[in-house]
């Protein structure tokens, strides 16, 4: 979790993401304007971007409460109603994780969020009636790592969708510069680029590998972080030259020295690196795929000449071996 000194709190806080906060921007300012609850948002994208984070802007841009759950908590029927039930008038309540909301509590959230209402079922057996709940306007948010995994009837029921993307350098240094001037940590430019080109375009990574740094800056030299010293401490911690983790590694040595390269199967990584399928397909494969080092093809997962090239191996075809 990022604590609360170098949490953005309002959208000019918000590094990066243009498209998301031009667009944001005007959705908000529009149902402030109008009195209205902004319309129910679904944010997507890899862990650690910054939807959480997003969400708290969107609840402090429209000057409301913010209630926080997710889709796991809610196991009940009436765990949700109960969330619904405290809102206060265009107050945002955001749901994290919410592919893994159980079909009962889906079905009570589509006329919450389609007309403000519920249909809760009080008592038991014959007795049993059901009565309608009127509820205040409210913004629902919901956060998912993977969109397709959304039933078409919740995802068709929010009116802004918004995909977070990996981060640029340029804007990852901007925030590991903001994060360093929070926490008072003394950094030139260069060594904070140096932290942001190794933290894997995530913003959560690169304020985590900020605070390390920062531990070895200040146990091993003067606490002052430049470009040398970050590289020194990030080399200690195993982050390579490109901002690859362990996992990563093991991933594409497996696909490579284990399954030649592939194609192959999610699973059989999955099997062969001890991770489960999940945190392959939402955490370590996304960004792999976008810096074109991995390969989703219809018959599994494939290397690229790139990935050799990082292994230290010749690509097949143009090895010599085989000329
Ligand atoms: N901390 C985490 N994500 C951020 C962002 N997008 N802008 C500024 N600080 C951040």
């Amino acid at each position: 979790r990022i604590d609360r000194a170098i949490r953005p709190r309002s959208l000019s806080e918000y590094i990066g993401q243009q498209p998301v906060r031009e667009q944001l921007d005007i959705f908000i300012n529009a149902a402030r304007g109008r009195g209205e609850a902004l319309d129910h948002v679904l944010v997507f994208g890899p862990p650690g971007l910054g939807k959480t984070t997003l969400a708290h802007i969107i609840a402090s841009e429209l000057d409301v409460n913010l209630r926080q759950t997710s889709g796991p908590v809610l196991e009940k029927p009436g765990d949700l109603a109960a969330q619904l039930t405290n809102l206060e008038p265009n107050d945002v309540l955001f749901v994290d994780e919410i592919h893994r909301l159980s079909p009962v509590v889906e079905e009570i959230l589509y006329p919450a969020m389609e007309d403000y209402q519920i249909d809760i079922i009080i008592g038991e057996g014959p007795a049993a009636r059901s009565i309608k709940l009127d509820l205040p306007p409210f913004t629902l948010i919901g956060a998912t790592t993977r969109a397709g995994a959304l039933t078409s009837p919740l995802r068709d029921r929010f009116g802004i969708v918004q995909r977070l993307q990996y981060y640029n350098t340029a804007d990852l240094t901007s925030i590991v510069a903001r994060s360093a001037k929070l926490l008072n940590v003394e950094m030139d430019d260069a060594g904070a680029r140096e932290i942001a080109r190794r933290s894997r375009g995530t913003p959560r990574i690169a304020n985590r590998l900020l605070r390390r740094v920062r531990d070895y800056a200040e146990v091993k030299a003067d606490g002052r972080v430049d470009a040398a010293l970050a590289d020194a401490a990030l080399k200690m911690f195993e982050v390579d030259e490109e901002g690859f983790d362990l996992m990563d590694r093991k991933l594409l040595g497996a696909l490579v020295h284990r399954y030649g390269g592939g194609p192959t199967g999610v699973d059989a990584l999955a099997a062969a690196i001890g991770e489960s399928k999940d945190t392959i397909e939402d955490v370590i494969e996304p960004y792999l795929i976008q810096q074109g080092f991995l390969l989703r093809t219809p018959r599994g997962r494939q290397a690229t000449p790139q990935t050799y090239r990082l292994l230290g191996l010749d690509a097949p075809g143009n090895s010599d071996l085989f000329q």
